[in-house]
């Protein structure tokens, strides 16, 4: 390796999170509006061959460790299990992820865990078909139960879940969430909704709290707090009434954690964007397909880092919302 993805404020990114594909088969009202967007054209989609180049250089030219795959949804992208291949073979270390909806996960789980996916997190907001219905507007949460099932049978563990509390659709179910996954052994963490819908719909005063969510929880679960160092994990650990299971809150907007931020982002579409709040992104896809040496990239990826901003400022007055939904981006 010969340089490293580092800002002005001293964090290296070494976690690369890579979008897919914009497109999903859910309709989270935390994410997109009903409708759907408009799709990024195919075109402009880095192909498979693409991804995997600049995945190598991350990894060989930058310091990249960690790759996490993500959307909009990994699993719709045709080319999937031969990307996870492709990435696998850039280098044995690597830690392979994938951030999922679950859908049509049980048909996929062994191939991927054959190319080399090491494990999943799973998004899920509630185990009520009614309430699953009422965030996601699609009535699939069988699915997702079969998609989990089969990762962890396909050794995609340790399996997490995410999942996203919204006020008067499923603000009450923390406790029972929480219980189903410590029946099945899955880790859940609970994230502060963020202001990354395509429809500007969130609001401060609307938020679930982490600490709301801790007292929800706190009703019948005894937590305390896990002593292992949080570092770059974003999640707040504690343990269920004494361990060894535990559960995580990644309070993104009341307690953020940009300090210790060593992630970097690459969406669909080939720009590399150094904050999931960004106001500006550094195109890559235009010197790949311009025939740009591995170095000549790995110089535009550096220099993507350098306008890294300390923090996301959610609560300044000035904040402004990236004009990319999280669909777009890549969590
Ligand atoms: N705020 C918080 N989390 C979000 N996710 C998607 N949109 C938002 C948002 N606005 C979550 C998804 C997924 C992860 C990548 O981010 O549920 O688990
Ligand atoms: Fe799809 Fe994830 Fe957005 Fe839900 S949050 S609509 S699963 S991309």
């Amino acid at each position: 390796m010969t340089r490293a993805l580092a800002d002005r404020y001293g964090r290296v990114a070494t976690d690369l999170r890579v979008s897919l594909t914009d497109r999903c088969n859910l309709r989270c009202s935390y994410c997109m509006p009903a409708e759907g967007l408009e799709w990024l054209p195919d075109e402009s989609v880095l192909t498979d061959a693409e991804i995997v180049r600049l995945i190598d250089i991350g990894v060989h030219q930058l310091g990249i460790r960690e790759v996490r795959f993500t959307g909009g949804e990994p699993l719709v992208r045709r080319g999937l299990v031969d990307i996870v291949a492709g990435t696998r073979a850039v280098s044995p270390d690597l830690e392979i992820s994938m951030t999922t909806n679950a859908l049509g996960l049980a048909r996929t789980a062994h191939a991927l865990k054959a190319a080399g996916m090491d494990r999943v997190n799973v998004s899920l907001d509630s185990v009520r078909p009614e309430s699953f219905h009422a965030v996601t507007r699609r009535d699939r949460l069988h699915d997702v139960v079969d998609g989990l099932a089969a990762a962890a049978e396909a050794g995609l563990g340790p399996i997490k879940i995410n999942a996203v509390l919204l006020r008067g659709l499923n603000d009450e179910e923390a406790p029972e969430l929480l219980r189903w996954c410590l029946d099945r052994d899955y880790q859940l963490r609970f994230i502060e909704q963020m202001p990354l819908d395509a429809q500007h719909g969130w609001s401060r005063m609307e938020m679930v709290t982490a600490d709301e969510i801790f007292a929800s929880l706190e009703k019948e679960f005894v937590l305390t707090p896990a002593t292992e160092p949080r570092g770059s994990a974003p999640a707040e650990l504690f343990l269920v009434d004494g361990g060894p299971a535990t559960v995580g809150v990644i309070a993104s907007v009341t307690r953020p954690f940009c300090g210790d931020c060593d992630r970097v982002r690459l969406t669909a579409d080939g720009q590399v964007r150094n904050c999931l709040f960004a106001r500006e992104e550094s195109d890559l896809r235009g010197a790949l397909r311009a025939g740009a040496t591995d170095e000549e990239i790995a110089d535009r990826w550096v220099a993507a880092m350098t306008t890294k901003r300390p923090g996301h400022g959610i609560d300044d007055p000035t904040f402004l919302q990236p004009d990319r939904p999280m669909s777009a981006i890549g969590g």
